[in-house]
């Protein structure tokens, strides 16, 4: 096997340097841990960047793969898929509102479907505009990308798509006063995550609906980072009993499998006709099967609950943190969604994390966002709670 060194030296070699990479080759992982090329182990808060909720490799999953992949790796839609109609019906049952699903392969793809359906839903009404949301993230594709309310991720890119009006999160006069008789959806994370772990003021989501339904237009979530139970409830939007008529779907959907999705109300979903969106490996046997098995270990094991306990752990440490430093501006916790705003930039404390074993994430500059596992242990989470207590207290403003 390579070293890291090696590998790096590929990548400055070989790969296009549009990442800031740690200078780091993960080899392994399992549950909360990877490990690194030289053996070194690390405890990660952020598995996968959102998609491991699982874990790394988890056991169900990585079975599921192992046999599908010896079956049937991959045909393409022009054939009925056994995994993916079940996948279908497991995902609008959960919704507990009918949806019907489309399959892609990322959160940028299912996006760009749920832009593609607004859009085919409000052309009789010569309607198109979208409403988002100002420190939204989407996704990197053109029509993602424009939807982001983040200027930052513009830079040099421009023109973007059409019809984008960006207003601030929580502000339900904005929605109102931005929209028009042109406007088809309304675009919303129910909590952002990018933008910093926001959590929505009371009423925020209720009031979308309501202003949605007054103007006909669509209400879509996208729950790319909040779904399949991150937040303590299959999807973000059952917190707060509000019905989106399009979500979107990706990260965790399929346990670490690259799978993406949407799953819209079926009057809407009608719209999207043969020749109208499409996606080559969209909804493909292995990553069906991944899901149905992420799926499965999530109920089995009862990680829905055990992913509120983490939250509820995680919120009492951190309090009991923030009350010995000051840095700590403000925690905002939602299942295993966490962000920890500081006062100062976090970068560095991610790096002294890392370098004692820790990994964790930071965003918009002063927000630690940690998106553990559900199969977190007790002591996994008491363990990198005093790691990153320790590295926080060499920081004293
Ligand atoms: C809410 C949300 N939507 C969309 C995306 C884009 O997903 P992907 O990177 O899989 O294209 C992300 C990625 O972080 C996200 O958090």
């Amino acid at each position: 096997m390579l070293s890291s060194q090696q590998t790096i030296e590929l990548f400055q070699r070989y790969v296009i340097g549009n990442y800031t990479r740690y200078p780091v080759c993960l080899v392994r992982g399992q549950g909360s841990y990877v490990w690194d090329a030289e053996g070194n182990r690390y405890l990660d808060f952020f598995p996968g960047w959102g998609c491991a909720l699982l874990g790394h490799c988890p056991p169900r999953v990585v079975k599921a793969v192992q046999e599908q992949v010896a079956q049937l790796i991959h045909v393409p839609n022009t054939w009925y898929i056994e995994a993916q109609g079940l996948l279908a019906q497991a995902l609008s049952e959960r919704t507990g509102w009918g949806g019907q699903c489309f399959f892609c392969n990322s959160g940028a793809e299912a996006v760009e479907a749920a832009i593609k359906l607004a859009r085919l839903n409000g052309k009789p009404h010569r309607r198109y505009k979208i409403i988002s949301m100002l420190n939204s993230f989407h996704g990197r594709t053109m029509g993602a990308l424009s939807a982001t309310g983040q200027p930052k991720y513009h830079h040099g890119l421009e023109p973007l798509l059409a019809g984008f009006t960006y207003v601030p999160f929580g502000d339900l006069e904005a929605v109102a006063n931005a929209m028009d008789d042109e406007t088809c959806a309304i675009l919303v994370e129910p909590i952002q995550g990018e933008g910093g772990v926001n959590l929505p003021p009371d009423g925020y989501l209720q009031g979308l609906r309501q202003l949605a339904d007054q103007n006909q237009a669509l209400l879509i979530f996208d729950e790319v980072q909040t779904g399949m139970g991150r937040t303590g409830r299959w999807f973000a939007h059952q917190l707060w009993s509000v019905k989106p008529d399009v979500m979107t779907l990706a990260k965790a959907l399929a346990g670490g499998i690259a799978c993406g999705g949407i799953v819209a109300r079926p009057d809407v979903a009608e719209k999207l006709k043969p020749g109208t969106h499409a996606a080559t490996f969209g909804g493909n046997p292995i990553a069906c099967r991944a899901a149905l098995a992420a799926i499965e270990t999530i109920e089995a094991d009862g990680l829905l609950e055990r992913g509120r306990a983490i939250g509820q752990r995680f919120q009492e440490r951190l309090e009991s943190l923030r009350a010995q430093c000051p840095l700590i501006q403000q925690i905002r916790v939602q299942g295993t969604m966490i962000g920890v705003e500081l006062s100062i930039e976090g970068t560095a404390i991610v790096n002294e994390c890392l370098k004692r074993g820790l990994l964790i994430n930071c965003t918009q500059g002063t927000v630690l966002r940690f998106l553990p596992a559900l199969t977190l242990t007790d002591e996994e989470l008491a363990q990198g709670c005093a790691i990153l207590e320790e590295v926080l207290s060499t920081y004293q403003p």
